[in-house]
């Protein structure tokens, strides 16, 4: 039994310098803290993240509503509870909240409370955290992820309308998760020099995501190309496969896709995909199409989903309601996952163990605001999920996450696992 003694909650600053919820609670094994993310491309069907709007404070962004319901209205139920019933807490939060979207206290006062509590519950067992997880979740953590590294950064994330958001690099070649890591932060240095020779300064402007952003670079296959010639340069051609998130929700416009001065039907977005994947290494499209144009996912899913993977995010919110739809219909493999879509760590695991028991993978994400807090590349290796999105392999938002996980590497030694190319037959 280790009580919770206190809970607090303090406005801090998130990568794009808005504000942000962090938390600190205390046990007799010492204080633990957990800060919130933030989404750009949000999807309408995510938990509320409660803002002030308030407009002389953070342009409207200011998080002070949400502390006062930590310290006034969480503080008081929790303290003094065992932090290693991270479960009923969880459900305690949900039911004191009492709405289907955490409305009523947002999920970025909730979910930084229930981070700190699984931080706590990890240190008042001795463990850490990505093994405790593993316990939380009912495995023995072993695999390392592949990483999606988002190394050209479009649409919201770097100031422009109606373009393909995310061009990641997989390092599904390598032998190990630090191999892996390190060919792609060398692919995105020979990117950064290919860059500057073709566009100058203004070809290396960096998006929110840590990605390079040259708004020369319009063209999808223009921009596939720039990568694999960064990748070749690099010296690793054939061991990288690519990955994209379009976040098409972004560029849906009354049942039309708009890409630049282009417009596409769902069933014209699907062919663009098809013929896309036939001339480039892609394994793996995520919100390829918007998050309520159910009827093109499925056909998206029966002409691709054999070939590679289809990740719903905005689709999903990380919401087991939302996935069991999914499942039913058949239409993705796959469900990203973001702890603050759902808003406490017990759903999180919940729609992680949905998406696994049903043979999809589950792919740990950030967000394009992040912060510090590297809790992401704990529940990746916790739950065995295999792939996790976290963005360039530089700004140290995005770098506390591939550090935490080369740490985990190097603590499990000859236990840890990498799944390369293979990355889907873990599921
Ligand atoms: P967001 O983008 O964090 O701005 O929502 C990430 C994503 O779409 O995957
Ligand atoms: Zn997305």
């Amino acid at each position: 039994m280790s009580e919770i003694q206190t809970l607090k909650a303090r406005e801090v600053l998130d990568s794009r310098g808005n504000p942000t919820v962090e938390v600190e609670l205390t046990t007799e094994q010492g204080i633990f803290r957990a800060l919130t993310p933030s989404g750009a491309s949000a999807g309408q069907h995510e938990a509320l993240e409660l803002r002030d709007n308030d407009p002389k404070r953070f342009l409207g962004k200011g998080v002070l509503k949400a502390l006062d319901n930590v310290n006034k209205k969480i503080a008081p139920k929790i303290i003094g509870l065992d932090c290693c019933f991270q479960e009923s807490i969880d459900t305690l939060m949900i039911k004191l909240d009492s709405t289907e979207n955490k409305g009523k206290l947002g999920a970025n006062a909730i979910l930084p409370v229930s981070m700190a509590v699984a931080r706590a519950g990890a240190a008042a067992k001795g463990l850490p955290l990505y093994v405790y997880i593993g316990e939380l979740y009912g495995v023995t953590p072993h695999l390392l992820p592949v990483p999606m590294c988002n190394i050209i950064n479009g649409g919201k994330h770097a100031g422009q309308e109606n373009s393909i958001q995310e061009h990641m690099l997989m390092p599904t070649g390598a032998k190990s998760f630090r191999e892996g890591i390190r060919m792609v932060a060398e692919s995105y240095h020979n990117l950064a020099k290919i860059l500057k020779k073709k566009f100058g300064a203004t070809g290396i402007l960096i998006g929110d995501e840590g990605g390079f952003a040259p708004a020369q670079v319009i063209d999808i296959s223009e921009r596939l190309d720039l990568m694999l010639e960064a990748v070749a340069a690099a010296g690793y051609e054939g061991k990288m496969k690519i990955a994209l998130d379009p976040a098409s929700s972004e560029f849906f416009y009354d049942g039309t896709y708009k890409i630049g001065d282009k417009s596409y039907s769902g069933a014209e977005m699907v062919d663009f995909y098809v013929d896309l994947c036939n001339r480039y290494p892609i394994v793996s499209i995520e919100d390829g199409l918007a998050e309520d144009d159910w009827d093109s996912w499925v056909e998206m899913t029966r002409k691709l989903g054999g070939k590679i993977q289809i990740v719903g995010d905005d689709l999903f919110v990380t919401n087991t309601k939302r996935i069991k739809k999914g499942i039913g219909l058949e239409a993705a493999n796959s469900v990203l996952i973001k702890l603050n879509q759902i808003g406490t760590v017990t759903e999180t695991l919940n729609a992680i163990k949905m998406a696994q028991d049903n043979s999809w993978t589950a792919v740990v994400s950030h967000r394009s605001g992040e912060t510090e807090d590297a809790f992401i590349a704990d529940l990746v290796v916790g739950t065995n999920a295999g792939q996790i999105k976290t963005g360039a392999p530089a700004r140290s938002d995005r770098a506390a996450k591939y550090n935490q996980l080369l740490r985990i590497e190097e603590e499990l030694g000859g236990d840890a696992e990498y799944p390369g190319i293979d990355f889907r037959d873990y599921a």
